[in-house]
């Protein structure tokens, strides 16, 4: 064990993280033999092997599961180490990384702006994926903070809503239920509607609003992305339920408009969170506080912009 290097373990949890020997060896910046020694030396000196390759896929043994367990705390503590030890210069420097839900991106990025500015030392690495993806980088502990419309119900976290999230029905423009208020929600089920992929945040909350309603919708369409079924909607392929704020940049009076009908907005919040046990660094909760005063108004403005 005492040949075991820091090199090898963190070539390893790229490889298991990636599950691409390729891969690993790209965003290391290193040659795929250089990678493929590494690994080897690492296994020699477990005495065990660390994973499978089935077909071309490649699979953690109990072993190799074991020294991702210990890869990963290792980097936790050593980052740990780099903050503690920054803020002991009197320096906000580090790393800060961030994982949002992909309707958080519209706004969580102009946030950061401001951010830098304050702490120009502070390198960020944002994630921006679905619920379902987010929620298993949070099991896993990768990033240091947590941003999601919907938190998880059986994970141990702390947990601060920040913000209003309303959920809405969005059509293009010249719809002919555009300049119409109230529309009863049956009416709604008429029109052909673009669902977000499984795994969606905003595809859960629009199925328990269904619930809730004892209501359906005509889905003619699944898309994994917001972006794209904007503009499928401006496409005229129907509409869908998005979060208010994927409209951020454009507002309504652009190709896109929201449709007045009852029961909406679903009224959500955006909330920021990170395991309960974690031990946050001087970055990580910069950046948190920062959030909960400064950002809240930025978010706010955006959001006032919308209505
Ligand atoms: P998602 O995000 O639809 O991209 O998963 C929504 C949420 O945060 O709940």
């Amino acid at each position: 064990m005492k040949r075991v290097t820091l090199h090898q373990l963190q070539v390893f949890e790229a490889i298991a993280r990636s599950g691409s020997f390729t891969r690993a060896a790209e965003e290391l910046f290193l040659t795929q033999p250089t990678v493929s020694q590494q690994v080897k030396q690492l296994t020699q000196a477990v005495g065990m092997p660390l994973y499978e390759l089935i077909g071309k896929r490649l699979y953690l043994t109990d072993a190799g599961k074991e020294v991702l367990i210990v890869c990963r705390d290792i980097s936790e503590r050593l980052s740990q180490m780099e903050m503690t030890l920054a803020d002991l210069k009197g320096l906000k420097q580090g790393n800060l990384r961030l994982a949002v839900t992909t309707t958080a991106k519209y706004f969580v990025p102009r946030i950061l702006g401001p951010f830098r500015q304050c702490y120009p030392g502070i390198k960020i690495f944002l994630k921006v994926t679905n619920r379902k993806n987010l929620v298993e980088r949070l099991t896993e502990n990768l990033d240091d903070l947590y941003i999601l419309g919907q938190p998880p119900e059986n994970l141990d976290i702390s947990l601060c809503p920040f913000l209003d999230n309303p959920l809405v029905v969005i059509a293009p423009h010249n719809h002919p239920l555009a300049q119409e208020k109230n529309i009863p929600l049956q009416r709604l089920a008429e029109e052909p509607f673009i669902m977000r992929e499984s795994g969606s945040g905003t595809r859960m909350a629009v199925e328990n609003f269904l619930v809730k309603h004892k209501a359906t919708l005509n889905v003619e369409m699944e898309i994994g992305s917001n972006e794209a079924i904007k503009q499928a909607i401006v496409g005229g392929l129907g509409v869908s339920i998005l979060s208010r704020y994927v409209l951020a940049l454009e507002g309504i009076n652009g190709p896109l408009t929201i449709l007045d009908i009852e029961g909406f907005p679903i009224p959500l919040h955006w909330y920021i969170l990170y395991p309960a046990t974690k031990q946050l660094s001087i970055v990580a909760q910069t950046f948190l506080e920062y959030l909960l005063h400064e950002g809240k108004d930025m978010a706010a403005q955006t959001d006032a912009a919308l209505k």
